[in-house]
Formats: structure tokens, C-alpha cells, sequence
């Protein structure tokens, strides 16, 4: 296990997913019935842009630090800016929020969120970056295995599938966790994110991924380049179980800004897959 979040925290992917995940606590917060959020991958909680990492790939710069300084953000990463901007007391963006740190500070009495990280290094971060809010626990364990066991009781369920795409199991595990989740918790939302690289790899996972969950999967893709380069990330997809009504429109302003404004010919696709 090679991954380190750190290099790539705050870059574009970051963004959709993180606004799109920022967009779904608000929809699932609407009611007064608790939510229980799993974060798969929880990654350490927060990342230091100033940091080696941060500093040697660039990639915050062009995602975060184009979010921050943008004069036309539409509503759908607006939440986004705002929290980045909370946690760095007004200031320059030298602080990026992962998920875990981003569900933490919106949880009520009564939510709970739960972060798998199996790397032991970063698990200890994550506790310290979780440290203030006790309402977020976290496990250092497999969260393919960990979350799918979880007891889930009356509420609302929000689940994160968010791996670093190393090894090639990433793509069956997903389904399998899709699958055993939506099983046990037929409500649950369920967003997975991954990286788009070839079509083929993408179409396979959701040929899976359909029958595995045999209802339609809301699909976002944001195509930041053309994608004539297998063995580039040119671009990145979020597909959902369960999406709330209407999450199509706010997956549209996400994927369709962050592709016009950081992408290079790239193209916004959200649509269905049934
Ligand atoms: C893409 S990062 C997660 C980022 C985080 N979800 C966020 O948005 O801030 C993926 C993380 O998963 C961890 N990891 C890899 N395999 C895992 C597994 N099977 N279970 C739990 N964590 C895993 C890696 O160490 C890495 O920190």
C-alpha cells in the first residue's frame, strides 16, 4: 500500500466528491431522524497544504486554490469553499478537510460517523484530527469489511466508498460493499467515487455494479480531458444508490464547473444507469 492522500488532497477530485458529499448531508439532514455516516476510506482527516506532499504534486493549487479564488461558484460548492475557509480562520487556504473532518462539523445530536483507515499511520492522524468531536469514531480496519457489518438501526444511512484505486480488487470490492450494504439497508445512499481512466474499466464497474444492486445508479462523470491516455487520471466519477431527488441538477454544477474551469477540453456527463 503505496497511496498517500496527502499528495493529491484539495485537487480537483477532492472537490466533486467533497461538494457533492457536503450537498447530500444537507439533504439528508432535512428531517429530524438521526444519520449514521461510513466512510470506507477515511483517509487522516486533514491534510497541511504547505506540507512536502502538497507542495511537490501542485495538484491543491489547481483544485483548491482555484475553488477559493473563483468569482463565479455556483450554490452547489458553495458549502465547500465555506468550510474550507472556516477551517482556515478566514486566511489562505493552508488547511484541506478530508471527509472525515467535513461530516464531523455537521453532525447533530444524535448523527454519528464512523471512519475506516487501514493504514495505521494514518488511522493515528485521523484520531487526532477527530479528536474534539465525539459523536465521530473511527476504526483502523478494512472498511470493505468493517462497514457492510456495522448494525444499522432506525435513521438514515450515508455511506462513502472512497479507495485509492491501487490494486485492481478496487473495482469487484466496490461492488461487493455496494451489494452487501443496500442488502442489509435497502435505503442506505451509497456514493462511490473513482477515477476515469479508460471507458472500458469504467463500463465494466457499473455492468457490476447494475446488477449487483439491480435498481438505477445516478452516474456523474467529470471528463477533464479527453480520455485518450489509459494511464492518466483524466477525470473522475461519482455513482450513487439511493441519490435524493433532484441530485442530478446539483451533480451537474459540480462536475460542470470544476470540468470547465480546471479541465483541459474535458466534458460533464451525469446521467443513469439502469
Ligand atoms: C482516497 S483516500 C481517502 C480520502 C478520504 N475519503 C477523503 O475524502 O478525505 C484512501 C484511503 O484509504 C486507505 N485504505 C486503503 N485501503 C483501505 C481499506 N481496505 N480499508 C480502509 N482504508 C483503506 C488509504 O490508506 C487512504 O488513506
Amino acid at each position: 500500500m503505496n497511496y498517500r492522500h496527502a499528495f493529491h488532497a484539495g485537487n480537483f477530485a477532492d472537490l466533486v466528491k467533497h461538494a457533492a458529499l457536503l450537498e447530500l448531508l444537507a439533504r439528508l439532514q432535512t428531517s429530524n431522524e438521526p444519520l449514521q455516516v461510513f466512510d470506507t476510506h477515511a483517509g487522516r482527516g486533514l491534510y497541511d497544504l504547505t506540507g512536502d506532499e502538497a507542495q511537490r504534486s501542485g495538484e491543491a493549487e489547481a483544485g483548491v486554490g482555484a475553488l477559493m479564488a473563483a468569482g463565479d461558484l455556483p450554490d452547489a460548492l458553495a458549502s465547500l469553499r465555506a468550510a474550507v475557509s472556516q477551517l482556515n480562520g478566514g486566511g489562505e487556504a493552508s488547511l484541506y478537510p478530508g471527509s472525515p473532518l467535513l461530516v464531523a462539523g455537521r453532525l447533530r445530536r444524535g448523527d454519528g460517523y464512523l471512519g475506516c483507515e487501514l493504514r495505521p499511520q494514518e488511522h493515528s492522524a485521523l484520531s487526532e484530527a477527530l479528536a474534539g468531536w465525539p459523536a465521530a469514531r473511527t476504526a483502523c480496519a478494512d472498511g470493505y469489511v468493517e462497514v457492510p457489518k456495522r448494525p444499522v438501526g432506525g435513521g438514515r444511512t450515508l455511506v462513502l466508498i472512497d479507495p485509492p484505486f491501487e490494486k485492481s480488487d478496487d473495482y469487484d470490492r466496490c461492488v461487493g460493499a455496494l451489494d452487501a450494504i443496500t442488502r442489509k439497508t435497502p435505503a442506505a445512499v451509497v456514493m462511490i467515487w473513482m477515477p476515469l481512466k479508460d471507458l472500458e474499466t469504467f463500463d465494466a464497474f457499473l455492468r457490476d455494479a447494475e446488477d449487483a444492486y439491480g435498481r438505477p445508479l445516478l452516474v456523474a462523470e467529470a471528463r477533464m480531458r479527453p480520455l485518450t491516455d489509459p494511464m492518466k487520471m483524466n477525470g473522475c466519477a461519482l455513482v450513487l444508490a439511493n441519490a435524493p431527488d433532484g441530485f442530478d441538477a446539483v451533480l451537474k454544477d459540480i462536475c460542470g464547473w470544476t470540468v470547465s474551469r480546471l479541465g483541459d477540453g474535458g466534458q460533464a456527463r451525469v446521467w443513469t444507469a439502469a
